[in-house]
């Protein structure tokens, strides 16, 4: 068996654990955290009083039924996950998982939110926990249609 050095070892151990998540006797642990779902552009939506609106014609994976975007900002109070559930229907989550605050992930194939940690919590597309470590639920927000501009959604994170 070829050897190789302390510093190579930890080095490919690092790369192959990045992204992923190790359940031990106490629940699940990530080294990123971070989840596949695609981050917003950032001119694709704007925030005010509470208010976020969102640009849907600047938002390729929102196009779709079962598509889905994260936000990530400071100037949230939160950070979200979007999804397209129906035609005319989205859904607004917080982002992190109760358990551990890995990001959720929306499977539109069961029509739910899933944990990117191998715990797995699932959560309901309002965001009521369902299953797994987590034990309670997502936050949810607002989100609507904007009646005057169906281009836009809006977001109450009031
Ligand atoms: S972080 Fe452990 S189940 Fe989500």
């Amino acid at each position: 068996m070829p050897r190789i050095s302390r510093r190579k070892f930890i080095t490919r151990a690092t790369a192959a654990g990045a992204g992923t998540c190790m359940c031990g006797l106490s629940g699940c642990a990530t080294f990123s955290k971070v989840g596949k779902t695609p981050s917003i552009p950032a001119d694709a939506y704007s925030f005010k009083n509470g208010k976020l609106t969102i640009l849907l014609g600047k938002v390729a994976q929102l196009e779709k039924i079962g598509g889905s975007i994260k936000i990530i900002d400071s100037k949230l109070p939160e950070p979200l996950i979007i999804a397209r559930i129906e035609e005319k229907e989205y859904t607004a989550v917080s982002i992190k998982c109760p358990h551990r605050g890995v990001e959720v992930e929306y499977k539109h194939d069961s029509k739910q939110f899933r944990c990117a940690s191998l715990g797995s919590s699932t959560f309901a597309t309002d965001g009521t926990y369902k299953k797994g470590f987590a034990k309670k639920s997502l936050t949810r927000f607002d989100a609507k249609l904007d009646p005057s501009d169906p281009n836009s959604l809006i977001i109450s994170m009031t």
